[in-house]
C-alpha cells in the first residue's frame, strides 16, 4: 500500500508538470484529490486497516494529500499569471526593476558594534543597563557625596517619583553598569557596558543632551590587575580601533568611584602626535576617565572590601565617532536629518 501512495504522488506530480492550461488542472485534481480519487479512496479505507498498517500507511497518504493540495494552489497561482495580458494592464514587464531605498545603521552604532567587537576579542563580556537609573546606581554605590555638583539640577534629568520611593535619574553615565554587573558576578571578570547617557545642558558644537558612552571594567584577586593591565588594555583597544600605532598617557585626577584616577590622553591620530588643530596643537587627544575601582565601590556592590582589585574607564563613543569621520557639530548625529545621516 505503501509503494501505491509512492507511485500515486509521483504520477500525480508529473501530470501537473505537465499540465498548461486551467481545464487541464481541473480534471487533475478530480484524478488526484477528487473524491472518487485513488487516494481518497485509501484514505477512506483506512479504518478497515489493521492497527500497525494504519499507523504506516495513515501518515503516508495524508502527507501526500497535503503535498498535493499545496501544489495544486501554487499551480493554479502560476497559470493564472501566465495567462495575463500585461500589454493591456499597462504593465512592461522587460522594463527594469524598481531599486528599493535600502536603510543603514546609523555611524555612532556602527562605531558601537566595531567596539564591541575589538573588546569581544579582548575577552571581554558585554552587559547592558537601564537607561533611566535608580539614584543609587547612578550616584549613591559610586561614592558620590550627596551634595555632589554632578547631582545638581543643571546636569541630571531628573524624574519625578513619589515622596518616600526610590528617585531615578535618566543615567548620567555608563558607570552604574559596574555596580549592577558586579552584582550579579563573581571576579575574575571582564565587562564593557555601552549605552546612551543624558546631560541637562546647553547644548552647542560640542555639548548634546543625549550621547553614547562605554564603559569598561576588569576585576580580579587583590595583585592581580593593575593600572599597568589598564593601560596596555587601553593602547591594544586604540590601536586596533585606529589601525595605528598609538600611544596612551595618563594624568592624575578625580572621579569619586576610582582611587586613584586618571583622565587619559592618546596621541592624536589625524597628527600622529606632531600637532594639529584638532589637538589643539598638543599632539594629544583626551579620551576618557579612569582609574583603579574604589573599595567602596566594591562594598556598595556586596563584595568584601580588600579582597578585590580592578579598573574601570570609561569614554565616549560620540567623541569616538566625530573624530573617525571628522565630524565637527555633535548635534548632527541626534539631528534625524537625512542629508547628514546618509553620508555614511
Ligand atoms: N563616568 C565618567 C563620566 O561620565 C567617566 C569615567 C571616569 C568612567 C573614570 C570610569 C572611570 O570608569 O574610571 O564622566
Amino acid at each position: 500500500m505503501q509503494e501505491r501512495i509512492l507511485e500515486i504522488g509521483q504520477a500525480a506530480k508529473s501530470a501537473l508538470l505537465a499540465l498548461q492550461s486551467t481545464e487541464a488542472l481541473l480534471d487533475w485534481e478530480v484524478e488526484y484529490l477528487g473524491r472518487k480519487s485513488e487516494l481518497n479512496a485509501i484514505l477512506k479505507g483506512l479504518k478497515d486497516l489493521s492497527a500497525e498498517e494504519r499507523r504506516v500507511v495513515g501518515p503516508a497518504a495524508n502527507a501526500l494529500k497535503t503535498e498535493l493540495t499545496l501544489l495544486h494552489k501554487e499551480k493554479e497561482t502560476a497559470l493564472r499569471e501566465s495567462a495575463r495580458d500585461w500589454e493591456s494592464e499597462g504593465i512592461d514587464v522587460t522594463a527594469p526593476g524598481a531599486k528599493k531605498p535600502l536603510g543603514h545603521l546609523h555611524p555612532v552604532t556602527t562605531l558601537e558594534h566595531a567596539v564591541e567587537d575589538i573588546f569581544t576579542e579582548l575577552g571581554f563580556a558585554i552587559a547592558d543597563g537601564p537607561e533611566l537609573e535608580k539614584e543609587w546606581y547612578n550616584f549613591d554605590a559610586l561614592n558620590f557625596p550627596k551634595d555632589h555638583p554632578a547631582r545638581d539640577m543643571q546636569d541630571t534629568f531628573w524624574v519625578s517619583t513619589k515622596k518616600g520611593k526610590d528617585r531615578f535619574v535618566m543615567r548620567t553615565h555608563t558607570s552604574p553598569g559596574q555596580v549592577r554587573y558586579m552584582e550579579t558576578h563573581k571576579p575574575p571578570f571582564r565587562v564593557v557596558v555601552p549605552g546612551r547617557v543624558f546631560r541637562n545642558e546647553a547644548t552647542d558644537a560640542s555639548h548634546e543632551h543625549t550621547f553614547n558612552q562605554f564603559e569598561c571594567l576588569m576585576v580580579g584577586e587583590a595583585g592581580e590587575v593593575s593600572v599597568a593591565t589598564f593601560k596596555y588594555l587601553a593602547t591594544t583597544f586604540f590601536e586596533r580601533f585606529f589601525g595605528k600605532r598609538v600611544e596612551v598617557r595618563l594624568r592624575p585626577s578625580f572621579f569619586p568611584f576610582t582611587e586613584p584616577s586618571f583622565e587619559f590622553d592618546i596621541t592624536c591620530v589625524l597628527c600622529n602626535g606632531k600637532g594639529c588643530s584638532t589637538c589643539k596643537q598638543t599632539g594629544w587627544l583626551e579620551i576618557g576617565g579612569a582609574g583603579m575601582v574604589n573599595q567602596r565601590v566594591f562594598e556598595a556592590a556586596g563584595y568584601p572590601r580588600g579582597k578585590y582589585q580592578g579598573f574601570a574607564w570609561g569614554f565616549g563613543l560620540t567623541r569616538l565617532a566625530m573624530m573617525k569621520y571628522k565630524i565637527s557639530d555633535i548635534r548632527l548625529l541626534m539631528s534625524g536629518d537625512l542629508r547628514f545621516i546618509r553620508q555614511f
